[in-house]
């Protein structure tokens, strides 16, 4: 889940002194607003303060994050001639203040908790460089992807090389963990998703530096969750629009599941909190290799207290075991 963000009186102050992508690049302002939800939630991980989209500044597709509508990007990549134009990203330097933000925070944090660092899986991040912003059906990406395949294939291997060298310079600076978020690749049919995504999703996890767990999420994935376990990743994260059981025989026993509460269940009251979390927990059944969460982020309407109690009854209820 987004753990950090506006429901928080905290966080806001901190974003009310700057813009968001500033607010990424300023490791200090950033390693502070990480650290905000450990502070007052007691979570038993720290989650980068960061953006998925902050490796596709570098490509020159002007990106902006306008005042409530989300992520823009000026000039998006539609054609072939636009992906040929794409040179690879020197991540390194475009974005050493995320690796200076990591650094800071591990320090911080004085092994406290461990700190989950994350990157877009590279379908998730393609989505707002080839549609130019959100998106509801994602046309521009499927068109591209059906009739320029290379130039779609070229494009995924821009973002694996980025996004490897991203994941691998975030645990080079101390992150525990990684999570790969291809946060929208739900709206693949099942045969796209082993076409077009699959190979390229193997790319990158075999990138990724050994021996540092990666979780690999997605929503809408009820139809897909044996590919994204084929895919790659050490935990596979799923919403809530699937039972977690289900979910965990569709992936199979043998790999680690995180999920997967309705985050809008936090809109309710403690009492209902706790119904809600058990039934979880007891989908997991006690079984070693879950780890809970939301399925998704913190709606910013969110009562804090409601997160806080939240953390609390999942630490209750998780003892109990
Ligand atoms: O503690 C945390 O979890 C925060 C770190 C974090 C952010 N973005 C900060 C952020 C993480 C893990 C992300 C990932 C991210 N970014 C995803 C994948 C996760 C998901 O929710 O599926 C996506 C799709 C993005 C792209 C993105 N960034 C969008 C669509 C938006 C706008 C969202 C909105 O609510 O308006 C952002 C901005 C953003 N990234 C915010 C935060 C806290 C809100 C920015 C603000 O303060 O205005």
């Amino acid at each position: 889940m987004r753990q950090a963000g506006r429901y928080m009186a905290e966080y806001r102050a901190v974003r009310a002194r700057y813009g968001f992508l500033e607010l990424c690049k300023n490791s200090e302002a950033a390693a502070e607003v990480t650290l905000q939800p450990v502070d007052r939630l007691g979570v038993d991980a720290a989650i980068l303060f960061a953006d998925i989209l902050l490796i596709v500044e570098p490509l020159g597709v002007g990106l902006e994050f306008g005042k409530g509508e989300g992520p823009i990007i000026h000039r998006p990549v539609r054609r072939e001639a636009d992906v040929a134009n794409l040179g690879p990203v020197d991540v390194e330097s475009a974005v050493g203040f995320v690796f200076e933000t990591v650094a800071r925070v591990k320090k911080e944090l004085a092994a406290r908790v461990p700190l989950i660092g994350f990157a877009g899986a590279p379908f998730t991040v393609a989505s707002y460089v080839v549609e130019g912003g959100a998106s509801r059906d994602y046309l521009h990406v499927k068109r591209l992807m059906y009739e320029a395949p290379t130039a779609w294939a070229r494009l995924m291997d821009v973002l694996v090389d980025a996004t490897a060298r991203y994941l691998n310079g975030q645990i080079a600076a101390g992150a525990d963990a990684v999570q790969v978020f291809d946060s929208w690749v739900g709206a693949l049919a099942p045969d796209d998703y082993r076409t077009y995504v699959m190979p390229h999703m193997k790319a990158l996890f075999a990138k990724l530096t050994p021996g540092v767990p990666a979780i690999h999420f997605g929503t809408g994935t009820a139809g897909l969750l044996p590919l994204l376990r084929e895919a790659g990743g050490d935990v596979i994260g799923v919403d809530w629009r699937v039972d977690l059981a289900t979910a965990w025989d569709a992936v199979g026993h043998d790999v680690a599941v995180q999920g997967n509460l309705e985050p809008a269940v936090l809109l309710a009251a403690p009492a209902y909190i706790r119904k809600r979390a058990k039934a979880v927990l007891d989908a997991a059944g006690g079984r070693a290799g879950h780890i809970f969460n939301l399925g998704h982020g913190i709606h910013k309407e969110t009562p804090v207290e409601h997160v806080k109690a939240l953390v609390d009854i999942v630490h209750e209820l998780s003892d109990r075991r």
